[in-house]
């Protein structure tokens, strides 16, 4: 069977499993919210639907239930042993299920036919400077790419709410096929004299985006696989993902909405922070060269922190622990570059910040993130444009936020509005609460 007709099959039972949980425990309370709440960026408030992954605070992320070694297990590879193939994670996040090889295998060959990208968003791209960051450059070519949006045309139509899921699909999986092209035309203007490598229909979404940027080794390709994979996806309230939600729940179409998710993405405290590592990483090589000791690298983090800075790759707004998608990095670089120095200066940094931010007393989470360790493994094999990283975050994050968007428009998911209140209506209801 194939995605679509999967999907359709699931979509009445899903929908009627809503509207039960509605009928039977709308009213049902999930917590108390308190003034830190809404002053402290809504953390611990639970107010989102987001049925593709799950994240637990201690354990790290699971996609449809699955953690990432399980994922790793389960998931079709390109060869036995090997990293997930992204499409075979597309295909989880979308219907819940594990796909087999074969269903993935034509997964890739439809996001084949689904790749062609009209020559106006390359035109649209060309009109900006060069020195505009990647991530500006790549929300360009988005936008470009909307005016081929069939849920924009098919609303015009009068299209009725019950259908809305099909367009959407169509927008998202068209999105999630155009993407590498967008993304690796960008890195080849900037970085490789504009000469861009044409698609290889006969590779897999991975394989074939790391093709595209200019990378053939088989290495890269494991890389490009298990990066996307781990990146697709991260619950529902990170700024991306949240900010796709919320546009889409204005029935704005994928691209706009993936659009907007793609401008908080370019954020240093969130998808830029990749970007940050990277420089911070090269900077510290730079004052104290390769060798640089346990108590060089304290200093140099503490100088950091004394400066007003944070450290980037560490820290989190949900996790309490090591990030999984760093720890499986880290088995990858491990495993397939286990002396390149940067490497071990991630090692090292493994080793000195998490104390050093837990001195500073006021740092919920003193781990490492994903952003802390994929830096130096696409430095290793020869991507060592670190303005360019969040693109590649970005290409990843369409994956799970698509697949998100689908399912907001099955399940009829309503306009987001939640109530924001003043200064002055808090101190006024928190006098009468104390009195
Ligand atoms: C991710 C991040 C934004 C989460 O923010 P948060 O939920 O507000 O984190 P906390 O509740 O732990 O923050 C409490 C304090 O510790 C600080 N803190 C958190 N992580 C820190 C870090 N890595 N380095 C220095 N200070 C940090 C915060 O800036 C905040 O300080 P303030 O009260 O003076 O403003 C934050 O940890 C951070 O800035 N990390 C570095 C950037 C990064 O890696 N981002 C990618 C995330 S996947």
């Amino acid at each position: 069977m194939d995605l679509r007709s999967q999907l359709a099959e699931l979509i009445p039972e899903q929908q009627e499993r809503l509207k039960k949980l509605k009928t039977d425990h709308g009213k049902t309370q999930l917590g108390n919210i308190t003034v830190d709440m809404v002053i402290g960026g809504m953390r611990g408030m639970t107010g989102l639907l987001w049925e593709t992954s799950l994240l637990d605070p201690e354990e790290g992320i699971r996609f449809r239930g699955l953690s990432i070694p399980e994922c790793q297990n389960v998931l079709p590879a390109a060869h036995p042993g090997g990293e997930p193939l992204p499409e075979g994670l597309l295909w989880l996040l979308l219907t819940g299920k594990v796909p087999s090889k074969e269903q993935v295998d034509a997964l890739s060959k439809e996001l084949h036919i689904r790749s062609t990208v009209p020559d106006h968003v390359y035109r649209a791209i060309d009109s900006l400077p060069l020195s505009a960051h990647p991530m500006t450059q790549f929300t360009t070519g988005v936008m470009a790419l909307q005016v081929q949006s069939e849920f924009q045309k098919a609303y015009e139509n009068g299209l009725s709410k019950a259908k809305f899921w099909e367009p959407t699909y169509e927008d998202s999986l068209n999105l999630i096929a155009q993407l590498p092209l967008v993304a690796s035309y960008i890195y080849r203007r900037l970085y490789k004299n504009g000469q861009v490598i044409p698609a290889d229909n006969s590779l897999d979404y991975g394989a074939n985006f790391s093709r595209m940027l200019g990378f053939d080794d088989p290495k890269m390709q494991e890389l490009m696989r298990l990066y996307v994979t781990i990146h697709s996806d991260h619950e529902g309230g990170n700024v991306s993902a949240h900010t796709a939600h919320l546009v889409a729940s204005a029935l704005s179409d994928p691209y706009l909405s993936f659009g907007a998710a793609l401008n908080g993405l370019a954020g240093p405290l969130h998808g830029l922070a990749n970007q940050e590592v990277l420089l911070w990483i090269k900077s510290v090589v730079d004052e104290c060269g390769e060798n640089i000791t346990a108590e060089q690298l304290k200093e140099y983090v503490w100088k950091t922190l004394k400066s007003g800075k944070v450290v980037p790759g560490y820290g989190h707004g949900v996790l309490r622990k090591t990030d999984p998608r760093y720890t499986c990095q880290r088995e990858f670089a491990l495993k397939h570059l286990p002396d390149d120095p940067l490497f071990q200066l991630v090692s090292k940094l493994y080793e000195v910040v998490p104390p050093i931010l837990t001195e500073l007393g006021k740092v919920k989470n003193p781990w490492p993130n994903v952003d802390a360790h994929s830096g130096v493994l696409l430095n290793h094999f020869g991507l060592t444009e670190a303005r360019y990283f969040t693109v590649l975050f970005g290409v990843s994050r369409s994956i799970g936020i698509c697949s998100q968007l689908i399912w907001d428009r099955a399940l009829g998911l309503p306009l987001e509005r939640p109530k924001s209140v003043t200064m002055d209506w808090l101190e006024n209801h928190c006098k009468k609460a104390a009195a």
